[in-house]
C-alpha cells in the first residue's frame, strides 16, 4: 500500500515539475534555461581548479579535443615558457579528466562547433589558436585587449568572460574591463 502511495506521489511530482518547465522559458534563473545558454560543460573538478587554475583560469576541457590535451599533459615540464610540472599520480587523473570531458566527448554546442572547425588532424595547444575561436574574436581591438592592462592577451577568457569556468561565453554576459558590454 505505502509504496503504491509513493509511486503516485512521486509521478504527480515529475509531471508537476515537467509542466513548470514548460512554464519557465523565460526565467533567467530556472536550471533548464541556464542549461541551454551553457557553451561548455562547467569545470568540475576541484583539483583540475586547483592544480591548473593556478596560473590562469582552469579552462573548461570541452575547449580542445582530447589530443590536445594530451599533448598539453605530457609536457608540462616545458609549458608555455613554464614549468607546470605534476606529481605522476596527479598528472594521470588530471589527464583522465580532461580526455573524459574533452570537446569530442562532449554534447555541448559549442564543443561540437569546435569539433567541426579542426582542420584534420590538427592538435592545437592553445584554444586561441583555434580557428573557431579566431573567428570569434577578429573583431575586437588591440587596444581592448593587449593595450588594456586588465586583459593582455586573449589567453586571459575571465577576464571578459566572467563565467567562463561556469561553461558561458553567450554574448550577453561580455564585461571587457574599461569598456563594459560588447555591441556589435
Ligand atoms: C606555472 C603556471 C601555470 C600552471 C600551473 C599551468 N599553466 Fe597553463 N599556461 C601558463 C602560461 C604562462 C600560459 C600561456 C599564457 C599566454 O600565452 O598568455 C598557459 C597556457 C595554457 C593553455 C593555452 C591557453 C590559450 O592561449 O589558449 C592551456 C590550454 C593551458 N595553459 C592548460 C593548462 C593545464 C591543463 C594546466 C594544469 C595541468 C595548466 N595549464 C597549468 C602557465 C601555467
Ligand atoms: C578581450 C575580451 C575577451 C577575451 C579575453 C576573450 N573573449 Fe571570447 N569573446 C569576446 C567578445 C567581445 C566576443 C563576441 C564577439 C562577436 O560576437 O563579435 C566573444 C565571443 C566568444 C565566444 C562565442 C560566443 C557566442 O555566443 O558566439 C566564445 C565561445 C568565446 N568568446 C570564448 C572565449 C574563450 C574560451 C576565451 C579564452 C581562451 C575568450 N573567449 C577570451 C571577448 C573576449
Amino acid at each position: 500500500m505505502k509504496t503504491l502511495t509513493l509511486l503516485l506521489t512521486l509521478s504527480l511530482l515529475a509531471s508537476g515539475c515537467m509542466a513548470d518547465d514548460d512554464g519557465d522559458e523565460g526565467n533567467e534563473n530556472s536550471w533548464r534555461f541556464l542549461q541551454k545558454q551553457r557553451d561548455v560543460a562547467a569545470v568540475s573538478n576541484p583539483q583540475y581548479q586547483e592544480e591548473c587554475g593556478s596560473c590562469h583560469l582552469a579552462y573548461p576541457p570541452g575547449l580542445l579535443p582530447a589530443r590536445s590535451w594530451k599533448k598539453i599533459m605530457t609536457h608540462l615540464d616545458q609549458h608555455f615558457d613554464d614549468n607546470a610540472e605534476l606529481e605522476a599520480d596527479v598528472q594521470k587523473q588530471l589527464t583522465e579528466y580532461l580526455l573524459l570531458h574533452s570537446a569530442d566527448h562532449s554534447s555541448y554546442r559549442r564543443s561540437g562547433r569546435i569539433m567541426r572547425s579542426l582542420n584534420g588532424d590538427d592538435v592545437p595547444i592553445r584554444i586561441t589558436e583555434l580557428a573557431y575561436f579566431r573567428h570569434k574574436h577578429n573583431e575586437i581591438p588591440q587596444r581592448m585587449i593587449k593595450g588594456n592592462d586588465k586583459v593582455g592577451s586573449l589567453s586571459n577568457c575571465n577576464a571578459c568572460h566572467r563565467r567562463a569556468e561556469q561553461g558561458f561565453f553567450n554574448e550577453r554576459e561580455i564585461n571587457i574591463p574599461g569598456y563594459g558590454a560588447w555591441d556589435d
